[in-house]
């Protein structure tokens, strides 16, 4: 194994760092990708197992989603809301056709934006004194700040209150909290059916089915978050699907676009009626441009049946990482997985030294590595992969026998 991850600090080239401290400073600037595979300002390539945060679900540069967008480019790149295109309405009828139809979609640019026209969608469906959402702890549903009040992780709100109000937080999977915390003010229950910025934890059928029947009594609409789970992940084309239940609204964003920022709300039809002109807007969301990257991506996806494959790769993705040194535990659905680590091992640490040998992986809590491999991903880049972290976590392992910090 070679190290060849440029030291942490200004990306390199430059003495200094031009972006504000949200996020630590970035370790490699990329320069290429193709496929699962990424290469860097120096020429060192590395195998892409977090694809973006779960958004380049095709792989880098795909030919067919680049055509499209380099033909859109030079064709019609935006009119604005106001008018209709045929990239867009292309991909709202795919999207209903796979959500099941009956439904209407409001395109936005992120996932957050999905998750605030789905909030402000169920507050005007549920009218004045009915406005507030239940979600759950451990939830991740974007940063703007009604999605940030959503997001059931109460360190990221503090610095920002008052966030709105209006959202309540029950223990992820817990049926009998959720039952309690629904009162007449209430409008929707919101829920991820695998928690990914919380470490990847699906719901158990349990929790979902009872959230489903307990909207269903007291007249709440249930949102589904597939922003990170959507379209073929979880080895489903909604994750919802591995619960047997119908969601009113789906929201979704990140593989939408393979890269391109596009998200969707969707909503059944008799909701969506709750939206009139001039209720919520955008000026980008859905434009042609993102729009037909959605649309080839979409068509890809369709072809080569993006779930089935999920479903096999991340099978055998799953059985090699429990095998590896210092994994207790692998959890998640499809090719969206975790490996929890033995206690005394960091994530971070192995993160970052994969990293540094070719291999990103997420470290998605300070003792669990996710993995969000592109849904094409090969056996043998699966193998590859593997081999590399199984190096890394075994150094890890040696050195906490040792007694040693890595
Ligand atoms: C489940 C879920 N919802 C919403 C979001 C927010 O999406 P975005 O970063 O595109 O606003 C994310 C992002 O990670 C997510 O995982």
């Amino acid at each position: 194994m070679t190290a060849h991850s440029e030291a942490m600090g200004a990306p390199a080239g430059l003495d200094h760092c031009p972006f504000m401290p949200t996020y630590a400073a970035p370790a490699v600037q990329f320069v290429r990708g193709q496929g699962t595979r990424l290469w860097d300002r120096d020429g060192n390539e590395y195998l892409d197992f977090l694809t973006g945060l779960a958004v380049v679900g095709l792989g880098h540069a795909h030919p067919e989603v680049a055509d499209a967008v380099a033909e859109q480019a030079r064709t019609l790149v935006h009119v604005s809301n106001l008018y209709a295109t045929v990239p867009g309405t292309e991909v709202a009828i795919t999207l209903d056709r796979l959500l099941g139809g009956g439904g209407q979609v409001f395109f936005t640019n992120s996932g957050a934006e999905a998750n605030e026209c789905a909030i402000k969608l169920a507050r005007k469906w549920g009218g004045y004194g009915r406005h507030k959402v239940v979600s759950a702890f451990g939830s991740f549903h974007g940063r703007t700040l009604a999605a940030l009040a959503a997001t059931g992780q109460p360190a990221k709100w503090e610095p920002f209150q008052p966030l709105p109000e209006g959202f309540v937080h029950v223990p992820f999977d817990d049926l009998d909290a959720l039952e309690a915390a629904i009162d007449p003010s209430c409008v929707a229950v919101l829920l991820e059916p695998v928690q990914g910025e919380g470490g990847v934890n699906p719901a158990s059928v349990r929790f979902v089915e009872g959230a489903r029947r307990l909207c269903d009594e007291r007249d709440l609409l249930l949102i589904m978050d597939e922003v990170q789970t959507g379209l073929g992940r979880t080895g489903e084309w909604f994750g919802y699907q591995h619960f047997g239940v119908e969601p009113d609204v789906v929201t979704l964003a990140k593989a939408l676009g393979n890269g391109m920022p596009i998200g969707a709300c969707w909503a059944r039809r008799d909701v969506a009626a709750a939206f009139s002109p001039g209720d919520h807007g955008t000026t980008y969301g859905g434009q042609p441009l993102a729009a037909s990257a959605a649309r080839a991506t979409l068509a890809v996806m369709e072809r080569e049946g993006v779930p089935q494959l999920a479903e096999r790769a991340g099978a055998h993705l799953r059985h090699a990482v429990e095998l590896l040194p210092g994994v207790v535990e692998v959890r998640g659905l499809g090719l969206l997985l975790a490996a929890q680590l033995a206690d005394g091992l960091d994530a971070k640490a192995i993160a970052a030294d994969a990293l540094a040998v070719g291999l990103i992986v997420n470290p998605v809590t300070p003792t669990a590595l996710r993995f969000a491999p592109p849904l094409l991903v090969s056996a043998d880049e699966i193998d590859a992969a593997v081999a590399i972290l199984a190096e890394v976590l075994a150094a890890h392992v040696d050195a906490r026998a040792l007694g040693v910090s890595r």
